[in-house]
């Protein structure tokens, strides 16, 4: 694997592969276990064109945890300002002498178009783009879902909410199906388009429907930036059809698992009594993140 730009396409031989490296990676830097020289002498550039938390610290973190030297670009004060055009900025970065590019961008296809114009060396990660994918946060989505139960294969995973604008969606539709698990989209009809069950997924558009058969709910995040308006009521509505309190607790599966890739609309996908209850795995998620991008660095650092 030169790139990671999207999950699509990658076996289930290679998800297990790099999630069982991640497994290994849990704990790096921290106390008494030692960092690690995995990226000694590279350079890793965050090339982040949007707004992030989880992501950005988290491969920050964990390039730093692996020997790297990490440089952080935003568009905000710089020469974009100018009218510098997305390539020509990467190919200024990548003259200083870059490794590895990890790019967040709200244009689908940016990471494929660095991986065509920069030199062979570099190696090129999708932190996110646009609606299409974010092969980093479905790994440690299914991370998550593993260490919590066991397994993956054979669960009934409903992805709630936006599934027309989530990249996340998407990611996590290709890793679980290639991994076995049985997926239901579930949202208002106008954020749940059809052409989803191309990729053999379920659909439903009642939560109380699929509540009981469901072993993980990851719960979507609404994604008013990326909307139209007008696909759904009023957010009440949404809250009372589609979002997850303690009611719906009680009506769900036994040992349900809840996940929710952040940042969440607190009191609209999931009340904060619920998020911050013994069945969400939330910030398990946010440090199984951290792993999953080590080892990702790691594998992309020894390809040839
Ligand atoms: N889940 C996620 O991608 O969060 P950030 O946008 O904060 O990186």
């Amino acid at each position: 694997m030169k790139h990671l730009l999207g999950l699509e396409g990658l076996s289930a031989a290679q998800l297990t592969r790099l999630l069982d490296a991640a497994e290994g990676f849990r704990g790096v830097g921290v106390g008494d276990v030692p960092k690690r020289d995995d990226l000694k002498g590279k350079v890793v550039v965050n090339l982040f064109y949007e707004a992030s938390t989880r992501t950005r610290v988290s491969f920050g973190l964990a390039a730093r945890r692996l020997g790297a030297d990490v440089l952080d670009f935003s568009p905000g004060g710089s020469s974009t300002s100018k009218g510098e055009t997305f390539i020509d900025t990467a190919k200024n970065i990548e003259a200083m002498g870059v490794d590895m590019v990890v790019v967040r961008h709200s244009s689908p296809g940016a990471p494929h178009v660095l991986a065509k114009h920069l030199l062979p060396h570099i190696r090129v990660v999708n932190a996110g783009d646009g609606a299409h994918e974010h092969p980093t946060q479905a790994l440690l989505d299914i991370l998550t879902i593993r260490k919590r139960l066991g397994r993956v294969a054979g669960l009934t995973v409903g992805l709630v909410g936006d599934i027309a604008h989530s990249r996340v969606a998407r990611s996590n539709i290709l890793g679980l199906k290639a991994l076995g698990a049985h997926v239901i989209v579930c949202g208002p009809t106008t954020l749940v388009p059809q052409e989803v069950k191309s990729l053999g997924v379920e659909i439903a558009n009642s939560l109380d429907a699929i509540l009981p058969r469901c072993d993980v709910l990851n719960l979507l995040r609404i994604q008013f930036e990326r909307q139209r308006s007008g696909l759904f009521p009023s957010i009440r509505e949404y809250r009372l059809l589609f979002g997850m309190d303690g009611d719906r607790m009680t009506r769900a599966k036994e040992g349900v698992l809840l996940l929710a890739p952040g940042p969440i609309n607190r009191g609209v996908e999931i009340t904060p009594d619920v998020a911050d209850g013994p069945s969400s795995a939330i910030l398990d998620q946010v440090t199984n993140g951290l792993a999953v991008r080590m080892a990702v660095l790691s594998e992309l650092a020894k390809a040839a």
